[in-house]
């Protein structure tokens, strides 16, 4: 089959690869139709270089038809639709049970001390597989893919698999009193989507960027956007739009690679060309995220809120405010979503009327055979690029 590999840092390629067996009684083979491409894909491509191999096949977001089943998978058959979570998680261990997926114990990386595995996302996470390929084998597949009706297009459910259970975690988490404020900072997929339910919610919603054309779309939704570039201190211009308190809750949708944060720039750049073995050491043990967008969030929320994080973080040894953290008494909360926790509360919302506005999220549709061009064009944010999705 044809599928997406990573080569090395911002080297990725179509290759034709082996075509997925299922090898247990408790796996699938799904036919993909659409996968997308996330801004977690842009950290293996620019910076985890050091927990990835080449050949490794990416994606973790995908929407398919079954092919086949294991004969310990009973809730699916050939031809049904599915969109995939990008965990892989079993259902019924005590981690499921409390709908953590992604601290499975059934699949957790044990030998790398990470939680649950997940699709195409590095050695830290099992180095399975990912969906930006003709075909894909799911593990756990008597629980995790959620079954689709066919007919409406594939842009309707495909953000099941993650953007969508992500952005509505970030909200949940966030925590925002009735009547309260939240700043999104990061409109990339994640921050315009959680934006998107929070107003849905009718919480008053402030988006934070730096992208012209992202921030004018989170603004055609009548959210409040505020440029980091244009505005000086987003904290003070925060401040000044919420009563002099700041936001009751701030998600923080940037990641690692947040702009604005020298020192770990130098440190990101100097990992991408040390030899691997060096470089996983560093990452994995010295911490080198870049934190602009954390403390940014940790300045502008109000006394007494709370942090929601759904941008991906990878060092070890942040150097935190905690005298401000604590001073405040923020709350901080964190983590992968868990996909299959949400995905009740949101089908409802993928009808016809597409309140969340699903249908014409996606800025691009490319076939497999240009998801090189993809990323370099999403991680450049070139040609007004937000969300792609790849079509085999
Ligand atoms: N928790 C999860 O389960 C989960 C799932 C998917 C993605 N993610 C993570 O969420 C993050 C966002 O993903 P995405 O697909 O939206 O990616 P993206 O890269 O398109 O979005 C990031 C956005 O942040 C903006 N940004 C950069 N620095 C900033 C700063 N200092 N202040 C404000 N904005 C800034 C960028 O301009 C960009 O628009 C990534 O870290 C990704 O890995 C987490
Ligand atoms: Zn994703
Ligand atoms: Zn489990």
């Amino acid at each position: 089959m044809r599928a997406l590999t990573w080569q090395g840092r911002r080297n990725v390629r179509v290759d034709t690869v082996p075509d997925p067996r299922i090898e247990a009684p408790t796996d699938a083979i799904v036919r993909i139709t659409t996968s997308g491409l996330c801004g977690s894909d842009l950290h293996l491509y620019e910076l985890m270089g050091p927990f990835m191999e080449p050949g490794d096949v990416l994606g973790h977001e995908p929407l398919g038809v079954v092919e086949e089943v294991g004969s310990e998978v009973g809730t699916l058959a050939p031809g049904d639709r599915v969109v995939v979570p990008f965990q892989i998680a079993c259902g019924t261990c005590f981690m499921c049970r409390q709908g953590l997926y992604t601290q499975c114990e059934t699949t957790q990386v044990r030998d790398q001390g990470m939680g649950a595995a997940l699709f195409g996302y590095t050695k830290l996470y099992g180095e399975v597989p990912g969906s930006q390929a003709e075909y894909l084998r799911i593990p756990q597949a008597q629980f995790g893919p959620i079954k689709v009706p066919h007919g409406p297009p594939d842009d309707r459910f495909v953000y099941l698999s993650d953007v969508l259970p992500t952005a509505w975690q970030a909200v949940e988490y966030a925590a925002v009193p009735a009547d309260g404020s939240v700043a999104v900072l990061g409109l990339g997929p994640i921050g315009e989507m959680a934006c998107r339910i929070a107003k849905h919610r009718g919480h008053r919603v402030f988006g934070v960027d730096l992208v012209p054309e992202r921030l004018a779309r989170t603004a055609e939704w009548g959210i409040e956007v505020l440029d980091i570039n244009a505005q000086g201190d987003i904290g003070d211009s925060l401040q000044e739009l919420t009563g002099g308190r700041g936001p009751d809750s701030v998600i923080d949708a940037v990641g690692m690679e947040a702009h604005g944060s020298a020192a770990a720039k130098t440190a990101h750049t100097l990992t991408g060309f040390l030899p691997g073995r060096v470089a996983e050491t560093l990452m994995g043990k010295a911490g080198i995220d870049r934190l602009a967008a954390l403390h940014q969030a940790i300045d502008i929320v109000r006394r007494g809120g709370t942090i929601s994080i759904s941008g991906v973080y990878g060092g070890a040894l942040d150097p935190m405010p905690m005298l401000t953290l604590f001073d405040k008494q923020i709350q901080l909360r964190m983590g992968q979503a868990n996909v299959r926790r949400w995905t009740d509360d949101i089908l409802p919302l993928l009808t016809d009327d597409d309140p969340l506005g699903v249908d014409t999220f996606a800025t691009h549709r490319l076939p497999l055979e240009q998801a090189p061009q993809a990323y370099e064009m999403f991680q450049k944010k070139q040609d007004g690029a937000i969300k792609v999705l790849l079509q085999p």
